[in-house]
């Protein structure tokens, strides 16, 4: 019984981080009390807008940069340096304690508060609502979790099956 509830626990566990998407929602929060002191989705403050970021830098690129923008200065990367010039040498604050989530869902937040991303969220809202509906429903995560369950009933009716058989063959030999 216990290693059942331990398997279960773990099944649980697993599940739920590939549900644990880095969400706009948390990355609002994180850019509100680190970043906006700085920066504007859409305005340039101390640091560039940060709009259509995703489209300028790849993610490991964003990743990085907050993570100690000096370091990638001095590497040499050349959108980092003329960023850094552009900026007045300014250096960004390091984040070296944001994990990649952490960025990956600041980064969330950017594009839904872009004010290109807003008027095409819209537009896709109305046109592509049923669709958009059935594949997020259809996500990774929940196919596994389906899977998984599966196999947990599989095992549970065989192993409940292999007792039944013993039990008879026991039976037998007594009898
Ligand atoms: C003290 C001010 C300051 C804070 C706080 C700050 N930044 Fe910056 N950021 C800058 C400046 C200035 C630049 C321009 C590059 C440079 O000077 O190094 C920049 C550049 C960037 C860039 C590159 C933008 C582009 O257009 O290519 C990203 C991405 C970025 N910051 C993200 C963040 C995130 C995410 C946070 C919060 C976790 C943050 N910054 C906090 C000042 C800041």
């Amino acid at each position: 019984m216990r290693t059942k509830t331990t398997l279960l626990a773990a099944i649980l566990l697993i599940s739920s981080t590939i549900w644990a998407k880095p969400t706009p929602e948390e990355g609002k929060t994180i850019f509100s009390t680190r970043c906006a002191g700085c920066h504007n989705v859409n305005k340039v403050l101390t640091g560039p807008a940060l709009a259509g970021v995703d489209q300028r830098h790849t993610i490991e690129w964003i990743v990085n940069f907050v993570h100690s923008s000096q370091t990638v200065v001095k590497s040499g990367d050349k959108a980092a340096v003329a960023l850094f010039e552009k900026f007045n040498r300014i250096p960004m604050p390091d984040h070296p304690d944001l994990t990649d989530d952490n960025i990956k869902s600041i980064v969330e937040y950017i594009k839904s508060e872009s004010a290109g991303a807003a008027k095409q969220a819209v537009a896709v809202k109305d046109v592509d609502k049923p669709s958009e509906s059935l594949s997020s429903f259809f996500s990774p995560g929940i196919i596994l979790t389906f899977v998984v369950l599966f196999a947990l009933l599989v095992t549970t009716i065989l192993f409940a099956v292999r007792v039944k058989s013993l039990e008879r063959e026991i039976l037998k030999k007594k009898g």
